[in-house]
């Protein structure tokens, strides 16, 4: 990728005048952000874990100058050719986290800012955890009979925006051994992929996505290519103050790691359970489940307009590491109080507030959408991926495809409101458009922290 850049770039420092290089490139500093590893006997431990920028976001320049490979929407042509000569062509650069980004750590808590304005203006943004002490590799999780804790405060995410919290089943170098032309690999943030196969990754498999790359009609700092990348996802936590859920998502058996796809294994359009991956996954949104005083800034239960913690179990069968995956369970815990996920208020569904391929059979049934988690294979495919390992990502986004209405408002649209999974949160449908949310909510942000991991039972403390 950009990549061939860094070397190139280097190679050119060395055997010419290292001062055209001073200054002008960033260099590449990743935040600190420690997490714990937790076991039953041993307690929390800390790790001195950090976090890099996805690659997609940064500036591509030409190797041997700085000119643009990729301005706003598009690529220069004259530069990148095709894509293996735009991955040699064209180099990625360190980022400046918090004055381009409005991405800031502190201790264990991380910031991500929704609009910032500097030369010039930046929205949203996705970062992965790199492991402890490394630049260059991201964490692999395997949860497995495990549990997944972190602490978040939504009270700034209006409707429209999501911050989520999630896993991907990406390659933990960022495709650096698999593809010889990608050199700047997870130290730059590269190789992102999940269930939705996105068109808009500039470089996969260590290529530049050139190929019939069309503007976005919306996004001006967007578009897509010919490629789309896929992996395995688990989304542990997809939120605004007014709505969250969160869901599995599964591909096709051959579908393991990072897998490029084009044509109709993406899935696109017309096609979408044609692809290699289920996009529409199996969530449990407690709103969506009939329970509208669960989850939100008016004297809900969870109350979102203060911090509160999210704990996540992954029960397998045997309850054992290398068991099937059964289920998956969540708990909050607010003001030293541990609350059960709600359960579904719908006759079919009244004994789950937990996700299983049953909770899953049953909600589909009732909403009458396609079980595609089901054909992809269900929730032991989730347990197969996290069996691999899987990369921590966290991010802040608006939707320029459906205004983030699938979370927090009635969707489709164009369906009757009372037909039981159609409304998702209190939000009004003509909420979340881009345009407005970027005007109107700039200054949204999430905050993340408090990460910890390990053992079902020793993330959080039960009798609080
Ligand atoms: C690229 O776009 C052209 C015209 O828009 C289309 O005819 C062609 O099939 C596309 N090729 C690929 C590989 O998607
Ligand atoms: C908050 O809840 C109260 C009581 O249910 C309701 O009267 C009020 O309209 C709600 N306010 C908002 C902003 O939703
Ligand atoms: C929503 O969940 C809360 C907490 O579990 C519960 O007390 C309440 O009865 C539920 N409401 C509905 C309508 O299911």
């Amino acid at each position: 990728m950009y990549q061939t850049s860094l070397l190139a770039s280097l190679s050119f420092l060395l055997a010419t005048s290292q001062a055209q290089q001073v200054g002008t490139q960033t260099a590449e500093t990743h935040p600190k952000l420690t997490t714990q590893k937790c076991t039953t006997a041993g307690g929390c431990t800390d790790q001195s874990t950090s976090i890099v920028l996805d690659a997609n976001w940064r500036w591509l320049h030409t190797v041997d100058g700085y000119t643009n490979c990729y301005t706003g929407q598009e690529w220069d042509t004259s530069i990148c050719t095709d894509g293996k000569t735009c991955a040699e062509k064209c180099a990625l650069d360190g980022a400046d986290y918090e004055s381009t980004y409005g991405i800031s750590t502190s201790g264990n808590a991380l910031t991500m800012n929704f609009v910032t304005k500097s030369s010039q203006t930046n929205i949203g943004g996705r970062v992965y955890l790199l492991a402890a002490d490394s630049d260059d590799t991201y964490e692999l999780f395997k949860l497995k009979n495990q549990e997944f804790t972190f602490d978040v405060d939504v009270s700034n995410l209006p409707c429209g925006l999501n911050g989520a919290l999630y896993f991907s089943e990406m390659d933990s170098d960022g495709g650096l051994s698999k593809y010889t032309t990608n050199k700047a690999g997870a130290k730059y943030g590269t190789g992102y992929c999940d269930t939705q196969c996105p068109h808009d990754i500039k470089f996969i498999n260590g290529e530049a996505n050139v190929q019939n790359w069309t503007a976005s009609s919306t996004d001006k700092n967007a578009g897509t290519g010919h490629y789309g990348s896929c992996c395995n996802e688990m989304d542990i936590w997809e939120a605004n103050s007014q709505a969250t859920a969160f869901t599995p998502h599964v591909c096709e058996a051959k579908v393991e790691g990072q897998y490029r796809c084009e044509g109709t294994e993406c899935g696109d359009g017309d096609n979408r359970y044609g692809g290699v991956c289920d996009k529409d996954g199996c969530d449990f949104n407690s709103y969506r489940m009939g329970n509208e005083t669960f989850y939100g800034s008016n004297g809900s239960t969870i109350d979102t307009t203060k911090k509160f913690t999210v704990v996540t179990q992954f029960i397998t069968a045997d309850n054992t590491a290398t068991g099937a995956l059964t289920e998956i369970r969540r708990k909050y815990v607010q003001n030293d109080v541990v609350i059960e996920n709600s359960y579904a208020d719908y006759e079919t569904l009244s004994k789950f507030n937990s996700i299983t391929d049953d909770f899953c059979a049953a909600q589909k049934t009732l909403s009458g959408d396609t079980n595609d988690f089901k054909t992809k294979g269900g929730i032991a495919r989730m347990g197969e991926s996290f069996e691999r390992g899987m990369v921590l990502v966290m991010s802040v986004w608006d939707d320029h495809a459906a205004n983030a209405l699938w979370l927090d408002s009635s969707y489709p649209t164009d369906a009757d409101a009372s037909k039981p999974g159609v409304k998702r949160g209190p939000c009004s449908t003509s909420s979340g458009v881009p345009s407005d949310v970027e005007a109107n909510d700039a200054d949204s942000s999430v905050i993340y922290s408090n990460i910890r991991y390990g053992d079902i039972g020793s993330t959080f403390n039960k009798t609080a």
